[in-house]
């Protein structure tokens, strides 16, 4: 890994469900388990609330990488919101590859309450992988563009 890419922290917001995820992640920190800082928590009621514009928002606001995480399939506390979530995310993918999004820095995972050491491997990981892909300067570069623009035209 070069120098550069060892210094970067990288910034990623996590979309993840009340029901599931969050308490996992809760059961992570009372587990007094170990894991990267880089991760800001948005919590939802469920996965299946997640839309495309939420993850262009995160985006623009400066995220490196995302994690959408909620109940495993057949868990769900709405019966099927992480079914949606899974369906939209498909549809998603291609329309943000078609954008010229890096989806590479979009990660999609299930992760219980049960499973907090499975919630710091998850975060561990997608660090990781987010560190070895560098900042993502090619994103903030349209989104400073579209601001500009948008405060020349009020
Ligand atoms: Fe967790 Fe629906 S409540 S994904």
């Amino acid at each position: 890994m070069d120098e550069n890419k060892a210094a970067f922290e990288p910034r990623i917001i996590a979309f993840v469900c009340n029901w599931c995820t969050y308490a996992g992640a809760d059961l992570t920190g009372t587990s007094r388990i170990k894991y990267a800082t880089n991760v800001e928590i948005v919590r939802f009621p469920c996965t299946g609330r997640i839309d495309f514009m939420l993850l262009l928002k995160a985006f623009a606001a400066g995220a490196d990488g995302i994690i959408v995480s909620g109940c495993h399939p057949n868990d769900c506390h709405y019966t099927s919101g992480n079914f949606h979530a899974r369906r939209r995310w498909i549809v998603f993918r291609g329309l943000l590859d078609f954008l010229g999004i890096d989806v590479r820095r979009i990660h999609y995972y299930w992760v219980s309450a049960a499973e907090g050491a499975k919630w710091a491997e998850v975060v561990n990981q997608t660090v990781a992988e987010i560190r070895e892909l560098g900042p993502y300067t090619e994103y903030k570069k349209v989104a400073n563009y579209i601001e500009e623009t948008e405060a020349a035209h009020e």
